[in-house]
């Protein structure tokens, strides 16, 4: 009989494991050239221009000045970080706050993320964020969390889920099954066609596992949804849901972005004798008969060995363009044309995605109802996105709120689609949705003591049919530009990669190609498998 038992047991664990599959450990990508010294030799000077000063730029930066390499830095904007990681200075309310451009979460797949953290030593300026906290229109609130190992962690999240029930898991098998059964070789080629949305009416996948669970994902893309690539969506949710339990957990800064990395970062950079020059736009490359690039045309009396493009999607298209110009007479057409093929066969193809705005409040009271969440998605409540209590997370705000009584509400609100409102109109044009939200601001009668509005309009699109036009990092060497790399988050990489991970991970594959070619050791790159724990995908 006990026998009986353990046989049967056995067979169900087997079964249970052959469809649900065991989740992968991240896999490490060796360098190419183990065998080479790990940094310039003695007496060699090699000097590099890198674009850009986001995290793209920075990690690149970071990687070549540890190697002996003489890196100069020029950053168009008066402060480092990139669009969504700078913080800038505000005056308000007599006195001056760092203002992010909104909360960044630092997911646990976020190898390179997490390992340039180490190495700045900045891990006690974060903390970890476990619980996701989203109100809905047409559901209760929802607190959600992985715990436990897989998959039953994701079997948790639905038995605490107030919202979903064991019915609504047999409505969207088809879809878990895609999800379980991830593979990054595969999956643009298979999905990136179709649009996310496509995707559900194509198996008639039920919504209400899409409003409670996906939708919430979709919206923190930035993108509109309508068009967002599935293909994006089920990269999205092996890096932030299925690859492994923890792939839910993220850490949030306790101060300004600036405070917690940037800075740091920075001061690690010029301390590598790193030149960073602010304020310093570059228009266009200049190329010498070979077609390589000796330096940009601001600086022509500059000479660069290799030059590192870093500058967003919408800025590498000007520049691609602007050097195109300046070569309109040149006798040599080589390099025009090969300027001319990714410009227009790739670059040209990727749109924007639409502008996101953020909105900081000052008020003269706080929150003290019975939900009262530091953090909550809010994606039925156009055009806010996500809800940030400040004063709760970021030490800057505390202290004024702790001395004033006051509270500090950030409003993300992405994929903005009003056109233009005047910034002092916008508090106005929000606040009936935030009466839908948190009715005590306007029944204890708070007060609008200041108000910060920011945004911004570069961020790439992800939407579907773009997989194929996106370059990789060494993309431009393969195109004939020896000494030439892309980084950035609008790249194609070919492991899982997301958000702030993509550029970090890309300025580490173009400063990769940089050292491959001087013969020095390229650095390992972690990353989050390709495969997701299902089986099916190798069939
Ligand atoms: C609202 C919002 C919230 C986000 N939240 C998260 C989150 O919670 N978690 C997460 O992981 N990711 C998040 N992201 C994504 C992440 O912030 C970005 O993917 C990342 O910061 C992009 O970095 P980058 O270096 O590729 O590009 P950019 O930040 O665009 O950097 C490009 C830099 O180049 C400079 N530049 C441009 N043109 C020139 C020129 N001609 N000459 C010199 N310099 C130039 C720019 O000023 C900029 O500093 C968010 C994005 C948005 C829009
Ligand atoms: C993109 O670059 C072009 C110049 O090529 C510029 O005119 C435009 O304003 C930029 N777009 C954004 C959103 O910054
Ligand atoms: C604000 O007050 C709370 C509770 O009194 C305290 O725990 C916290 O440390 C204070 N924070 C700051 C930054 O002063």
């Amino acid at each position: 009989m006990a026998y009986k038992t353990v046989v049967i047991i056995l067979l169900v664990a087997v079964v249970a494991t052959l469809l649900v599959g065991i989740p992968k450990s991240p896999r490490t990508i060796t360098p190419a050239n183990p065998d080479d010294p790990e940094r310039l030799p003695e007496g060699v000077v090699k000097k590099v221009l890198i674009v850009g000063g986001g995290l793209a730029g920075m990690s690149a930066a970071l990687d070549l000045a540890e190697r002996g390499y003489q890196v100069t830095l020029r950053e168009a904007d008066s402060a480092l970080g990139g669009v969504y990681l700078q913080s800038k200075p505000v005056q308000k309310l007599g006195q001056t706050f760092i203002v992010d451009r909104g909360m960044q979460a630092w997911f646990h797949n976020f190898h390179s993320a997490w390992e340039l953290i180490h190495r700045l030593g900045v891990e006690d300026n974060f903390r970890r964020w476990e619980v996701h906290d989203v109100v809905y229109r047409k559901y209760e609130p929802e607190r959600m969390y992985s715990h436990g190992i897989f998959p039953l962690n994701l079997a948790g999240m639905i038995f605490r889920s107030p919202n979903l029930n064991i019915m609504e898991i047999l409505l969207w098998l088809r879809c878990a099954w895609d999800f379980i059964n991830y593979n990054h070789d595969t999956n643009f080629k298979r999905w990136d066609s179709i649009s996310f949305d496509e995707y559900m009416d194509m198996f008639d996948i039920h919504r209400g596992f899409y409003d409670i669970v996906l939708e919430p994902g979709m919206k923190a893309s930035y993108q509109d949804k309508s068009t967002f690539s599935a293909a994006e969506m089920f990269l999205f949710s092996h890096m932030f849901y299925v690859s492994n339990p923890q792939a839910d957990y993220r850490d949030i800064a306790k101060m300004n972005q600036a405070t917690a990395i940037i800075n740091p970062w920075a001061d690690k950079l010029r301390s590598l004798d790193v030149k960073i020059e602010m304020g310093s736009s570059v228009d266009s490359l200049i190329f010498d008969k070979s077609g390589k690039i000796v330096t940009d045309s601001g600086h022509p009396k500059e000479s660069y060995d290799h030059v590192i493009l870093a500058a967003g999607l919408n800025s590498t298209k000007t520049i691609f363009r602007n050097s195109l110009q300046l070569l309109k007479d040149a006798k040599d057409r080589s390099t025009r044309d090969r300027l001319n093929k990714v410009l227009e066969k790739h670059l040209a193809k990727l749109p924007l995605a639409p502008p996101f705005k953020i909105l900081t409040v000052w008020f003269d009271k706080r929150l003290q109802g019975d939900y009262n969440p530091a953090i909550v998605q809010t994606p039925s409540f156009q055009p806010i996105t996500i809800i940030t209590q400040c004063h709760m997370i970021n030490e800057d705000y505390a202290q004024w709120a702790n001395k004033s009584g006051g509270s500090v509400l950030a409003f993300q609100m992405f994929a903005w689609e009003h056109g233009k409102i005047p910034d002092d109109k916008l508090w106005n044009f929000v606040a009936p949705t935030v009466r839908e939200i948190f009715p005590e601001i306007f029944q204890r009668g708070f007060k609008v003591l200041a108000y910060h509005v920011d945004g911004a309009d570069t961020y790439p699109s992800y939407q579907k049919g773009l997989a194929k036009y996106r370059p990789t990092a060494t993309f431009p060497k393969e195109c004939g530009f020896p000494n030439l790399a892309f980084a950035g988050n609008w790249l194609h990489a070919k492991y899982p990669t997301a958000l702030i991970e993509r550029p970090i991970a890309t300025g580490r594959e173009a400063a990769n190609q940089i050292l491959l070619s001087d013969r020095v050791r390229q650095s390992p790159l972690i990353v989050t498998d390709s495969h997701g724990p299902g089986f099916f995908q190798y069939m």
